[in-house]
């Protein structure tokens, strides 16, 4: 059990028990990709697994970061933690306390104790994870009072701003406020959540995760310049964000953006946040059959007109696709990383199968198979 692990690790490494070990899930999304950061719509459910952080106040002003996935601690000093520094992995985890500090927050000295569950940079939020376990051990230890909407926030703007990645605030939202048994339908905008129902076993379905073991990297390249390319061809719409076009308005739009190419990712946002809210419909009336054709045209959208999916993503949609499935699409940010298929259950093992054989013939890496449920998010475990 991680909890007990990294509570065991705490008191070995410190000569002293933890005061506490909180835990926070990594996500996958069902829905809205590259919308968060148009002011869109997303529609994500936390993961089982999780990241786990023992850890306790000190008096000396040094904030201690270990990781049982990691060789060295890494050491900062609270009093001056800075943006763009060095740490590594650990920046993540001190980020957090920089941004509750840029918020007006006191917070001294902590040791930090993680064990992280949540495959790294497989598009499953890996970084989100380690953000918010650290943001709800240390609000709890130092008394802040936040609310969870606040302490997603802060964790976005540890990684924005102080590890330097532009991402937008589905991840962080989704591993702070995702609940058992629900999909976490997210106007990125009002920062307004409504939990959806997915309960997966109870309609016959089950929710398959396919690593295909690409990793990906949002500090750099593609991702950056899909948010250039939705802010020039929202300023040339001449609308505040994407997310202002709806789709009755999307030709008269298009019409006003200069280049071909953000004329397609404009189009591709401005479908995707009618999908969402389509397929928040239908899981409310049971209709799986529409929700799946939903992924499907998600995922057509983000190869072809955002042309942010990958040769391995494709076959994994396809051969679940081709295998059965109700649905699949890409899920995260992608150039790597995961899909997620919607497989009925009596289906998972022959989708599995047909996926791993897809990628063999192909000759790619054998992908990781990981059924999902929507899981809890951030809590205290002990
Ligand atoms: C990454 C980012 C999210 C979101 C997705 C794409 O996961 O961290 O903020 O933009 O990509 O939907």
């Amino acid at each position: 059990m991680s909890v007990t692990k990294a509570a065991a690790r705490f008191s070995k490494a410190h000569n002293t028990e933890a005061e506490g070990v909180w835990a926070a899930p990594g996500r996958v999304n069902l829905i809205g990709e590259h919308t968060d950061y148009n002011d869109g719509f997303v529609l994500p459910f936390a993961l089982e697994q999780s990241t786990w952080v023992a850890a306790g106040r000190r008096d000396d002003g040094v904030l201690l970061v270990e990781s049982l996935q990691a060789e060295e601690p890494v050491r900062f000093d609270v009093g001056s933690l800075a943006p763009g520094g060095s740490g590594g992995w650990a920046r993540y985890a001190a980020g957090v306390v920089w941004a509750m500090q840029q918020a007006g927050h006191e917070v001294g000295g902590l040791s930090l104790v993680i064990d992280g569950q949540v495959p790294l940079g497989s598009g499953l939020s890996s970084s989100a994870a380690l953000e918010c376990a650290v943001g709800v051990a240390v609000d709890s230890l130092y008394a802040l009072g936040l609310e969870r909407a606040e302490l997603a926030r802060l964790a976005q703007k540890a990684e924005n701003d102080f590890v330097g990645a532009p991402t937008g605030g589905m991840d962080q939202m989704a591993s702070m406020l995702c609940t058992q048994g629900h999909a976490l339908f997210l106007d990125n905008r009002t920062r307004e959540v409504e939990q959806v129902p997915l309960d997966a076993p109870a309609l016959g379905v089950r929710l398959l995760v396919i690593d295909t073991k690409v990793s990906h990297a949002h500090e750099t390249g593609g991702y950056r310049e899909r948010r250039e390319q939705c802010e020039q061809a929202a300023r040339e719409i001449g609308v505040p964000m994407l997310r202002d076009v709806d789709l009755d308005g999307l030709q008269a739009a298009l019409e006003k953006v200069s280049t071909e190419v953000a004329r397609r990712r404009a189009k591709h946002i401005v479908t995707e946040n009618a999908r969402v809210l389509d397929t928040v419909a239908a899981l409310r009336r049971d209709d799986l059959a529409e929700v799946g054709r939903l992924m499907v045209a998600s995922h057509v959208s983000l190869r072809d007109d955002f042309e942010v999916s990958s040769p391995e993503l494709d076959v994994a949609v396809d051969a679940a696709m081709a295998a059965g499935a109700v649905g699949a699409r890409m899920t995260g940010g992608g150039f790597g990383g995961c899909a997620i298929a919607l497989v009925r259950d009596t289906e998972v093992d022959a989708v599995g199968a047909a996926v791993t054989k897809a990628f063999t013939a192909a000759g790619y890496a054998e992908p990781g198979l990981l059924p999902a449920a929507p899981s809890q998010g951030a809590r205290r475990e002990a």
